[in-house]
């Protein structure tokens, strides 16, 4: 793991023999079902979906009375639809693809074309479906995954609950995964809420963030809840700080368009970000049940203190990519990228510190950072611990008297580490800071997967504890919104302000150094 102004030492690894008695344990697998992704043709699709359905066959965590249907606006025929998809997978498959079972899994998938808006589209399609099921033996179960802009959203959902398509009965379901963005802004978010709940419960909307999807982001309640050694510290008495940074070295690729007008705040705070902090922050849940656990994280975020807005002219930062070297490679600024305005004031990266208002949190900064183009690619959570209580190595020089950090590693390296101080062989005591290392791949070998299965899975047994909830997607925006209000007002003077290949603006440093504290960077 290297790393900028560290003298880190790596431990020998601890052996990975400790954990060979752990079996893979068998899954139930999904419930007989129809997918139907609106949005068929669309990269997330290929990219994904169609990927981790095959994962999903492959782990036997499919029913075998399975299908999806495909629905986009360009006209095709489920044969072009099959043969596409098999194209895709070339590229896209994240395993070897036995041709068997690709064969019986290619035979599942339907295409039907039809604009999203169009009322006419909805009983054609309820047709479509009714024969589907008949042949596929599905139950009349199905999940409609909406991979599409998310204008369509509130309108999809209300086409098909008024063709009956989300009526559920003692046999049957019938559930909607929303993609993100959900909403704009808090009011926006709470219109879309008011907009499905008119048509649908709850029970039926499977919010999802894909950050949920990732086996570290899990791990984070597993590693929380099921050691009795750290549980005792995770508090205000023990921890200094908390960091969480999520820096991409990507720039905003094709997706110009859309990012100019949503910004780093929008595109990473409410929602992902939201998840790090509340299942960092979170009390023990009573059990694993959905509602238990979300509870308990929607606690969290509306214990999240508001910025007011002088708070927010002093607790925040944002800052906009400049060109610069990145890798070797020359990149260009944010405004000269394609679908971008060359006079952009749209943010790319954002920094701010927040703190949270209950009897573990109080006192204990949460500072949090996500940008693009910057230095490394790394997502990680650093559990910052007080110093020693009083510091009998007097004479060893500061830096060196590192305090313990506890750092969950999200991607691209999955793993946790422990810092702490050791002393530097030799006549005289000097202190030097090492790291205590687990990586994932070393003790579970490496599982290619998209990140999608467990959630498609989740939603095909109808457990919905990582998908979002109503109240937890609005407590997201509503930690955001005076930001947005208070950027709104106060345009940025100074964009660009910080080069590709850097680690964002100077202010974000300063963020942290006013009170005495560092961000901890990976380069890769
Ligand atoms: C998406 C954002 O939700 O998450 C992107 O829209 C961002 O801008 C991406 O790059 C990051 O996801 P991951 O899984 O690569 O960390």
């Amino acid at each position: 793991m290297p790393e900028n102004g560290s003298d880190t030492k790596k431990l020998t690894q601890s052996p990975a023999d400790a954990l060979a008695n752990i079996a893979p344990r068998p899954g139930r697998s999904g419930d007989p079902c129809i997918m139907v992704i609106f949005g068929a043709s669309g990269d997330l699709t290929r990219r994904k979906l169609i990927p981790a359905l095959y994962n999903l066959a492959q782990a036997q965590l499919l029913s075998r009375e399975f299908s999806v249907v495909g629905i986009g606006r360009s006209p095709m025929s489920t044969e072009d639809f099959r043969k596409k998809i098999s194209e895709d997978m070339k590229q896209f498959a994240t395993t070897k693809i036995d041709p068997d079972l690709w064969e019986w899994f290619v035979r599942r998938m339907h295409y039907f074309s039809g604009d999203f808006k169009d009322k006419g589209m909805y009983p054609q399609l309820k047709t479509t479906l009714e024969k589907i099921d008949q042949d596929h033996s599905t139950h009349g179960n199905y999940f409609y995954y909406l991979a599409t802009a998310p204008e369509f959203f509130g309108p999809i959902v209300e086409n098909l609950a008024a063709n009956s398509l989300m009526e559920e009965n003692g046999q049957r379901w019938r559930r909607v995964i929303v993609e993100k963005p959900f909403g704009h802004d808090l009011e926006s978010a709470r219109a879309l809420n008011q907009q499905l709940l008119r048509v649908a419960s709850e029970k039926q909307i499977y919010r999802i963030d894909h950050y949920l999807g990732k086996e570290t982001v899990q791990n984070i309640l597993a590693f929380r809840f099921a050691n009795g050694i750290f549980e005792p510290i995770w508090n205000r008495r023990y921890i200094d700080h908390v960091q969480i940074s999520v820096t991409e070295t990507v720039g905003v690729e094709k997706r110009g368009g859309y990012y100019d007008t949503a910004g780093a705040l929008r595109d990473m705070v409410p929602n992902h970000i939201m998840q790090l902090i509340s299942l960092t922050a979170m009390e023990p849940p009573i059990s694993f049940r959905a509602d238990v656990v979300r509870d308990e994280q929607a606690k969290i975020l509306h214990a999240i203190q508001p910025l007011t807005a002088e708070e927010v002219l002093v607790r925040t930062v944002r800052g906009q990519y400049g060109e610069g070297v990145l890798n070797g490679e020359r990149q260009p600024a944010y405004r000269n990228e394609d679908g971008v305005p060359s006079d952009s004031k749209t943010e790319t990266f954002v920094a701010m510190k927040l703190a949270i208002d209950n009897w573990r949190w109080a006192g204990v900064p949460f500072y949090l950072r996500t940008g693009k183009r910057l230095g490394g690619h790394n997502t990680h959570i650093v559990i910052q611990f007080r110093r020693a209580p009083f510091v009998l190595f007097r004479d060893t020089p500061v830096e060196t008297l590192m305090p313990n950090q506890l750092v969950l590693q999200i991607q691209p390296q999955e793993g946790i580490s422990l810092r702490f101080a050791a002393k530097v062989p030799g006549p005289v005591m000097h202190l030097g800071a090492v790291d205590m290392n687990f990586a994932y791949a070393d003790y579970f070998g490496t599982q290619p997967n998209t990140g999608y299965e467990r959630l498609l899975h989740d939603c095909m047994i109808g457990d919905q504890t990582l998908f979002q909830r109503a109240d937890m997607v609005e407590a997201g925006w509503c930690v955001v919104s005076p930001v947005l209000d208070v950027w709104k007002a106060l345009p940025p003077r100074n964009f660009p302000n910080y080069a590709s290949g850097s680690w964002g603006p100077k202010e974000a440093d300063d963020l942290l150094e006013r009170d005495g504290r560092y961000w901890r960077n990976f380069e890769k």
